[in-house]
C-alpha cells in the first residue's frame, strides 16, 4: 500500500511563474505527492525509470475526488498515466487528457522542473 503524502504549502499570494512545491525526496518513487498551492491541490508525480516529473491537478473529474496523487502511476503504449483510485478513470500525465473516457473529462497539468533538489510547478 502506498503511503499517502500531503505536504502544507501555503505560499503568501499566488503568483504566475515557478512555485517551490517541495523536496524532491518529498515524493515517492513511481508515486505521487499532494502540493498544496493556496486553496489548490497539485498532484506531483516522479517516475524512476523514465527519470520524468509531472504535475497536474489534484482533483479527479469524475466524482470531484481530491485523489489523483494517490493513483496508480503507469503508461499506456508508452504514455505516462494515472488512474484515480476511486473508479480508475486515467489521465495521459503529460496531455491530460482522460484515456479511458475520450473527450469526456480532462485535468490540467503544470511544467515541473527541478533545481537544487527541489521541485518546482509553473503555475498561471
Ligand atoms: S472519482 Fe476519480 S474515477 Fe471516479
Amino acid at each position: 500500500m502506498r503511503k499517502k503524502t500531503t505536504l502544507e504549502k501555503k505560499p503568501a499570494g499566488k503568483s504566475a511563474g515557478w512555485f517551490k512545491a517541495c523536496r524532491v525526496e518529498d515524493v515517492p518513487a513511481n508515486g505521487g505527492a499532494c502540493i498544496r498551492y493556496g486553496q489548490d491541490q497539485i498532484a506531483v508525480f516522479y517516475f524512476t525509470g523514465r527519470q520524468q516529473w509531472f504535475a497536474t491537478q489534484n482533483l479527479c473529474p469524475h466524482r470531484q475526488q481530491m485523489s489523483l496523487s494517490r493513483g496508480l502511476t503507469g503508461d499506456a503504449s508508452g504514455e505516462p498515466k494515472v488512474a484515480c483510485p476511486f473508479h480508475k478513470k486515467s489521465f495521459s500525465l503529460q496531455t491530460g487528457d482522460c484515456l479511458s473516457d475520450p473527450g469526456l473529462y480532462r485535468i490540467k497539468t503544470y511544467p515541473v522542473k527541478i533545481e537544487d533538489g527541489y521541485v518546482h510547478i509553473g503555475v498561471e
